[in-house]
């Protein structure tokens, strides 16, 4: 029988709660033991969700850490810029670790975080909940069949809707290399990244190219008429798709980042003091072309592998609908993908299939669809997670913070490639991975 694995949480956000919750769902096999977070509401209502005592709740990780503490591990979902200073000392401390994605901000940080596991026989896992998905899953395991043949060429996109976008990109925490620490290519799809590095099982990239730009949510862009708040002072804001009313007020998807400004009030749930924030000093009720946004709101990224094979991701933002998809092409057969349509076209080459007219293939669909959270990659993964930390045998999804560096280099390289124009060298051995 499996042990129960005793978690501490440091960053009481909202992905710590969505690994966390997998505790109450099945209490044989996790429980939280430690919060640690500098912001008292969250500390106490994380605190308070997964019964930890009154004694166990933490300000920081030095404070944690005095405490000695019994736990297995830490489930680190502090923001990026955060990840490096929280994640060294409690590896030096010897707790192993689910970490979110980006890693680090830098090479160097990652690298750092890599080695002082290492040095202290620290388990980490990284959160690349996409290959937990069926979706994603279920393409690795015909590439590992050999269904596909040898892959040569992948082309994945990531469709960034304009709701999404406008609430995470560019009012958000993420909007600012300088304020978030991470690019988008980063902060986004690094998912993505990772994604092409694992279906290429263990090839090393060789050389990234990128090219990108802001091109929409900026001052030059903004339409006659509006202002620099929806509630405000906008004459466009009825006919706006950017509008702040229509996306947390009237629609609810988005508006539990729009809650995130208000855990000073009792009545932070309430509609009233949504809307009043996003009259007042809520980020969410900005204008997207007079937000501090710096990011890239489009970048095409392009990586030779040490194979010969190429793969190239491409980020649109902006778009009607969110979607992911994939095309992977092998010698024996080709797959596409489409993660929102929960569907995988395994297209085989055949020239016996002649009622097809000039389709000389075979076709077969498979479906992917799934609920939860990342389609249920969220719940997966905190699974997999406890096996990773007793010892028992992971499942082929497993993101071991090794497994995980490929798809980082690409990334930070990526962005070198767009702002210098050049072809960059990804050389792996000089970072001694
Ligand atoms: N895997 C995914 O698909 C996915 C999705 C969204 C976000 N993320 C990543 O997850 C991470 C967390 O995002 P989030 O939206 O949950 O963030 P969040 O802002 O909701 O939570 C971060 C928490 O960390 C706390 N914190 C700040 N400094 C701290 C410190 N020194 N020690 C301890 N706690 C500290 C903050 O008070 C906050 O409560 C980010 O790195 C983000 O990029 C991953």
């Amino acid at each position: 029988m499996s042990k129960k694995i005793k978690v501490a949480i440091v960053g009481c956000g909202h992905r710590s709660e969505v690994y966390a919750s997998y505790s109450l769902k099945e209490p044989e096999k996790m429980s939280i033991v430690a919060v640690v977070d500098p912001n008292d509401i969250r500390l106490n209502r994380i605190g308070d969700k997964f019964h930890v005592s009154r004694e166990n709740r933490f300000h920081s990780v030095e404070e944690f850490l005095e405490k000695k503490i019994i736990a297995d591990a830490v489930i680190n979902g502090t923001m990026d810029r955060i990840h490096h200073e929280t994640a060294i000392p409690l590896l030096k401390a010897g707790y192993h670790m689910l970490l979110e994605k980006p890693i680090a901000l830098s090479k160097k940080e990652l690298l750092d975080i890599y080695h002082t596991a290492k040095d202290n026989h620290c388990k980490v896992m990284i959160c690349h909940v996409l290959r937990y998905t069926p979706f994603y899953r279920t393409i690795k395991q015909m590439i590992m069949d050999g269904t596909l043949g040898e892959v040569f060429q992948i082309i994945t996109e990531e469709n960034v809707s304009f709701h999404h976008m406008a609430t995470a990109f560019v009012r958000g925490k993420w909007n600012s290399s300088l304020t978030c620490g991470s690019e988008i290519m980063m902060a986004k799809c690094c998912h993505d990244l990772d994604v092409i590095s694992w279906l290429k099982s263990g090839v090393a990239p060789k050389y990234v190219s990128s090219m990108g730009g802001l091109y929409l949510y900026k001052k030059e862009k903004a339409p006659v008429g509006s202002g620099m708040k929806c509630l405000v002072d906008c004459k466009i804001e009825s006919t706006c798709q950017y509008s702040a009313r229509k996306m947390y007020l009237d629609s609810n998807v988005w508006n539990f980042y729009a809650r995130e400004y208000l855990d000073r009030f009792e009545d932070r749930d309430t509609m009233e003091r949504l809307e009043w924030s996003l009259r007042e000093n809520n980020p969410m009720g900005r204008c997207v072309w007079q937000c501090d946004n710096n990011v890239m709101d489009h970048q095409s990224v392009m990586i030779k592998y040490e194979d010969g094979s190429v793969a190239t991701h491409i980020l649109s933002t902006g778009t009607a609908r969110p979607s992911r998809t994939i095309h992977v092409i092998g010698t024996k057969a080709e797959i596409y993908g489409d993660m929102t349509e929960g569907a995988i076209y395994l297209r085989k080459h055949d020239l016996t299939v002649k009622d097809k007219g000039e389709n000389l293939y075979e076709e077969i669909k498979i479906d992917c669809n799934a609920g939860g959270g990342h389609g249920g990659g969220d719940e997966r993964l905190s699974e997999d997670f406890c096996h990773f930390i007793e010892g028992t045998s992971t499942s082929i999804s497993s993101t071991e913070i090794g497994d995980s560096i490929y798809g980082h280099m690409i990334g930070f390289d990526a962005d070198v490639a767009m702002k210098e124009n050049r072809v960059v060298l990804i050389d792996l051995e000089m970072e001694k991975v």
